[in-house]
């Protein structure tokens, strides 16, 4: 395999640190690395397989240097300026915010789904919502076999996915202190509100999962709805997901389905109480697969129950899929 000059925009922030952390898990093949961030972390080092590295302000000419994958993470505001500026540099950005992931001009890929996708890029590519992420590992392989008429999900979010600040509301809000980023307690608690408020009264997150579920899977006739919850737990998404299917199914053949697909990992056996649960899947790359059940209330429907590390396969580990998937091509 090649190796590619790499750039990681956001490298403080707690994907960045998971990018950083994946990239030498998985022997991503660097030549050079450069880490950029805002100017309140300017001069500090970071560690990349050993050795020592100084984090750099982000700025205009970041990318007047042979950089051939940017991987970022600093917020829909740094993506919209900063990544078309790195592209018209030469440089390919995998872009971990929400800022390109509708644009027409712009593949939104998970590896395990829609690998194909990348071949059209124009420069950046954009990494989906982290619940997004999860939900169509296991949706793909389903709609392939059944074809899916109507997803339902209802999310159990962690606070990891609001990043440092967010952790810190629920360990603070255990010692009885007030909130500073939710607008609420999250400690023994649960927000229906992830994002902002539209005007329809949905969240921008619950929209961001109806839309871009129909961007990877291709198929915009899919009906689909979601709530999504913040809940008190520090790192793993769960997702309740109902499927409405065309065609009627075996349950066995579903199990087979799913065990049969790269990336999922089925953990259903209730009678020993085996099911996917959040703190297991935190620190893993796969997503899990459990409570797999028929929905009585429908001709053919099932219920399911998938989780995974939000901060990794949910945005880290996707993202540097992506870039091996370019480095392969
Ligand atoms: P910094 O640590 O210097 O603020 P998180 O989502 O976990 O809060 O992380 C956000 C990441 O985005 C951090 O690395 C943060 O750097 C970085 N960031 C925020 N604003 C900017 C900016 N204007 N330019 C570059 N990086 C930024």
């Amino acid at each position: 395999m090649n190796c590619v000059n790499v750039a990681i925009v956001g490298c403080t922030g707690m994907v960045g640190r998971t990018f950083i952390k994946v990239l030498e898990e998985r022997n991503f093949p660097v030549n050079e690395i450069y880490f950029f961030a805002s100017n309140r972390s300017a001069g500090r080092t970071i560690t990349f397989k050993g050795n020592d590295y100084i984090v750099e302000e982000l700025n205009e000419s970041s990318f007047d240097r042979k950089i051939n994958i940017a991987l970022f993470s600093a917020g829909g505001e740094v993506s919209k300026k900063y990544a078309p500026i790195a592209v018209r540099k030469g440089c390919i950005v995998v872009d971990n915010s929400s800022e390109w992931r509708m644009d027409k001009n712009v593949p939104l890929v998970v590896p395990e789904v829609n690998p194909e996708d990348i071949k059209w890029h124009k420069g950046i590519i954009a990494n989906p919502n982290c619940s997004t992420i999860q939900s169509v590992v296991p949706l793909k392989p389903l709609h392939d076999a059944f074809k899916i008429k109507r997803v339902v999900y209802s999310t159990y979010q962690a606070v990891s996915g609001t990043g440092m600040a967010g952790v810190q509301d629920l360990e603070n809000g255990i010692s009885g202190l007030p909130p500073k980023k939710y607008p609420h307690p999250i400690a023994f608690n649960c927000l229906p509100h992830i994002d902002v408020f539209m005007e329809d009264g949905y969240t921008k997150e619950e929209i961001k999962m109806i839309n871009e579920t129909r961007k990877i899977l291709n198929d915009q006739s899919l009906k689909i709805t979601a709530t999504t919850v913040r809940v008190p737990v520090r790192n793993g998404h769960s997702v309740s997901i109902n499927i409405e299917f065309e065609n009627s199914f075996e349950l066995e053949k579903v199990f087979e389905v799913l065990r049969n697909h790269p990336g999922i990992i089925v953990q259903d056996d209730v009678k020993n109480n085996i099911y996917p649960m959040p703190i297991y899947a935190s620190g893993t790359d796969e997503v899990y697969v459990g409570r797999i059940r028929r929905d009585f209330s429908v001709e053919n429907g099932i219920n399911i129950w998938v989780v995974a590390d939000n901060i990794r396969k949910g945005a880290a580990t996707n993202a540097v899929q992506i870039a091996e998937l370019l480095i392969k091509e």
